[in-house]
């Protein structure tokens, strides 16, 4: 099954689906845009938001002619329609960061987490949901396990907060998996966090463009994504969390966090919602994201998610048919789980990087190659003793990043069509049959090849 070459009239439009870009043979094609979990391109709404807010853009928070006033209230209507977005609990606020990762490591360092207490998380997590909780708190954190297709193991996530009763603070894990598309159900770990007296963190980094969120009717405490991922530009980040962790002073202190100096040198902190955004924020960031959220809104989920599945089911069905291309995820499981558009792959015989370069310079087609931030994931798929690691780990410390395993991820978003697959599988099977037609140099300080001599 092959579908429309353009995706259907009720969907958001994006600003530059078809864009033409220039490839070193000298044509000029269209790209195929397959690596939307890393970034997606700006909706035609956001372009159009933006444009008009720039236009009577004045000091946020730091001024109070019509501009200010403008610009304030721009940020609150977009805001407004975040909250919407994903259907925030009254007892929440967002604070603004920069993208998830900020926003993990803001809301590690808020929690102020002691040796005592306990963060569960999983091994399925993106790293940036891993190393804020190792490196920002002094908290012990514990992994439940996942099955090699990537999938949460749900009894062994229960024995471990079972084991933890009393200590787990907080179970962090992902909405959707940047690497195999695993959506675990969220009102499951909610049930199975607050059994536990913890909080539910979930990083929506990937499931906040694919699937409706509902915080407060799934019970999800705490929640953070990027707005790049979400047809906005890139630069920010929103954290959703319930206003009572707010109640403490600042961990990013200064400009826009206080009310006022006191003679003896305290500090009377700005309101909550303020006092932990530090300095200026992201006015244009945020407009834009709020305009994301509401043409996303406007269109309908059911919309979105019935494109996206049939077009995930045609993706993964063509891929595992070309010869010499391995799905590294058993491509049933996307038949039988509601996994969003993210597929891991490899080639035979051609390393993981070359791939992704080639599909780029010779086919005009963007995907992602590396350990895409699952480290352990893709050792488990490579099979990499730890001889061999230590090797890799080895050759990686001495500048060659070439030197890690790695797969390749088409990951899809609502712009993508059947057009876009079959120029997948169509350089894919070139590729695998014939090898890449240009010849290439290793870059190995940036993991990729780059075609000529
Ligand atoms: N985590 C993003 C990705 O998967 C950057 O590409």
């Amino acid at each position: 099954m092959t579908l429309a070459t353009a995706p259907p009239a009720a969907l958001p439009r994006v600003f530059d689906a078809g864009a033409p870009v220039a490839l070193p043979d000298g044509r000029r094609v269209p790209v195929a845009a397959l690596n939307n979990a890393a970034t997606t391109p700006p909706l035609a709404a956001v372009v159009d938001a933006v444009v008009a807010m720039l236009g009577e853009y004045g000091a946020l928070h730091r001024g109070s002619g019509p501009r200010a006033r403008a610009t304030v209230d721009a940020v609150e209507e977009a805001t407004a329609s975040i909250e919407r977005f994903l259907g925030q609990p009254e007892a929440n606020t967002l604070l603004f960061t920069t993208n998830t990762s900020a926003a993990i490591n803001h809301l590690a360092r808020l929690l102020d987490l002691g040796p005592d207490d306990v963060v569960v998380t999983s091994e399925i997590e993106h790293t940036s949901n891993n190393l804020p909780w190792r490196h920002q708190s002094a908290a012990q954190v514990v992994e439940a396990r996942a099955d090699d297709a990537g999938a949460l193991d749900l009894g062994h996530l229960a024995e471990v907060l079972h084991a933890w009763r009393g200590r787990v603070r907080i179970v962090a894990v992902t909405g959707a998996s940047n690497l195999t598309g695993y959506r675990p159900d969220l009102a499951t770990l909610a049930s199975l966090a607050h059994d536990a007296g913890a909080l539910l963190f979930v990083d929506a980094a990937q499931l906040a463009p694919h699937r409706r969120i509902d915080m407060a009717a799934s019970g999800v405490d705490v929640l953070a994504f990027s707005a790049h991922k979400v047809y906005a530009p890139f630069g920010l980040g929103v954290l959703s969390l319930p206003r009572a962790v707010l109640d403490r002073h600042p961990v990013d202190p200064g400009g826009g966090s206080i009310d006022m100096l006191a003679s003896d040198g305290s500090v009377l902190w700005a309101p909550p919602a303020e006092r932990h955004q530090t300095g200026t924020w992201n006015a244009t960031g945020i407009v834009a994201l709020g305009a994301a959220a509401a043409a996303i809104l406007d269109a309908g989920w059911d919309a979105i998610e019935a494109h996206e599945r049939a077009l995930t089911q045609v993706l993964v069905n063509r891929l595992a048919a070309v010869d010499g291309v391995h799905l590294t995820v058993d491509p049933a499981r996307y038949g039988v789980e509601d996994r969003i558009g993210a597929v891991p792959f490899r080639v035979d015989g051609m390393h993981h990087a070359l791939v992704a370069s080639a599909l780029e310079a010779e086919h005009g087609v963007e995907v992602r190659a590396g350990t895409i931030c699952n480290h352990r994931l893709v050792r488990r798929w490579v099979g990499a003793d730890d001889a061999e690691q230590a090797r890799i780990e080895a050759a990686i410390a001495g500048g060659d990043r070439l030197a890690s395993y790695g797969v390749v991820r088409a990951s899809l978003g609502l712009q993508n069509t059947g057009a876009d697959v079959d120029r997948l599988v169509a350089g894919l099977r070139s590729l695998a049959a014939e090898g890449p037609a240009l010849r290439y140099r290793p870059a190995p300080a940036q993991e990729c090849w780059v075609p000529g001599w």
